[in-house]
């Protein structure tokens, strides 16, 4: 655009333009500044108007392409802003500097862990100094460790797409449906060092994913804790005393836990675990539905099959392992009645839950 043309008037008010636009704070003084630039009388777009009227017919061409160009900058400018304080307005702040330099500046809020990486990181803490070391495993995993490493047979329900993430493109590959493919990496990573080690002992807390829908008890993804002990001689004694000092550890010496027996492929015997209602301690209330007791664990001795299929010897080693669910417990000892406000991060919600001060 050639402005040498124009009056150096209007060249200096173009140049500042911008800057004045930015400077509105509301529609009043951007209509203000429209009339001044753009206007019908007397404005510098009509002025220079009058001035291509005028201009020698050999420099009209020229000129009129600068006018025209300056033109359209303006107005797109302020169309810009107009949009911009018209949605400012509707949501009722002004852009309006309300600055009082005698109040106490805003303190920017800082983050924090999240509730529910919170509630994970405690349960490490818990197993620590039991000598549980921290485990991970990919979300993206093989049917080779989701299901076949774990004894779950080829035609169980749940390796059906109904229920679980498949990627279409990688055969054999999907999103894990449980922590408990851990146990299958960590098996076989440590199956040769077991002898030396003495044994194994993890926790591995993670994301899990399963195609239930979305309600305020479901979601497609949540966070499970796995754990796992190998050992000599290990019974359901030594889970059921490892998961009572747990429990305790983690809500009070009251909590205690019960043992239901249940079915998993990959542990004989299984069993659910319920934990005794920390918040009622066991009378009964709304968060356990008058029966004392919560469920929140699957467990169980860990199935020959699943340390014959690591490489290690179920004659010789045993071992119990257990898988916890974050959401539900979470959802209990807050008493948060929908698990989609884990997830939503409304700043009002986590600040209640403590994450953020
Ligand atoms: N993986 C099981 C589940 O997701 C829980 C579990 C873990 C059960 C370990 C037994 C042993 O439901």
């Amino acid at each position: 655009m050639d402005l040498t043309l124009l009056p150096p008037d209007i060249t200096a008010a173009h140049s500042g333009f911008e800057l004045a636009v930015a400077a509105c704070a509301d529609l009043d003084a951007l209509m203000r500044l429209k009339g001044e630039f753009t206007g019908r009388d007397g404005s510098h777009a009509a002025r220079m108007m009058d001035l291509l009227k005028t201009a020698p017919k050999e420099q009209k061409r020229e000129l009129g392409a600068a006018i025209n160009g300056l033109k359209n900058a303006w107005e797109e400018s302020i169309k810009k802003r107009q949009s911009e304080l018209e949605a400012s307005k509707k949501r009722g702040t002004s852009l309006a500097s309300s600055w009082d330099p005698d109040l106490p500046p805003p303190m920017p809020a800082h983050g924090a862990r999240h509730p529910l990486n919170r509630l994970m990181d405690r349960l490490v803490d818990v197993f620590r100094p039991l000598g549980y070391h921290v485990e991970e495993g990919p979300e993206t995993e093989t049917e080779a460790h989701n299901f076949d490493g774990l004894n779950i047979p080829e035609d169980h329900p749940a390796r059906g797409s109904a229920d679980t993430f498949y990627f279409a493109a990688h055969e054999g590959k999907l999103l894990r449906t449980h922590t408990s493919p851990v146990q299958v990496r960590v098996l076989k990573r440590l199956a040769p060092d077991i002898e030396k080690l003495g044994g194994i002992r993890f926790l591995a807390p993670g994301r899990v994913y399963r195609k239930d829908e979305i309600d305020p008890t479901h979601s497609p993804m949540f966070h499970q804790v796995e754990g796992m002990l190998v050992g000599h001689n290990i019974g359901m004694h030594h889970l059921k005393g490892t998961l009572a000092y747990a429990m305790k550890a983690l809500f009070g010496p009251a909590a205690d836990v019960r043992f239901r027996p249940s079915y998993f492929p990959f542990v004989e015997p299984g069993c659910e675990v319920d934990v005794r209602c920390p918040l009622c301690g066991g009378s009964g209330c709304r968060v356990c539905k008058g029966s004392g007791w919560v469920e929140i664990l699957g467990a169980g001795l860990v199935h020959p099959n699943v340390l014959r299929f690591a490489g290690i010897d179920p004659t010789i080693w045993s071992g119990f392992a257990f898988g916890m669910g974050v959401e539900r417990t979470a959802m209990m000892v807050s008493q948060t009645p929908d698990l989609r406000l884990f997830f939503e991060n409304d700043q009002r919600f986590l600040k209640a839950m403590g994450g953020l001060d």
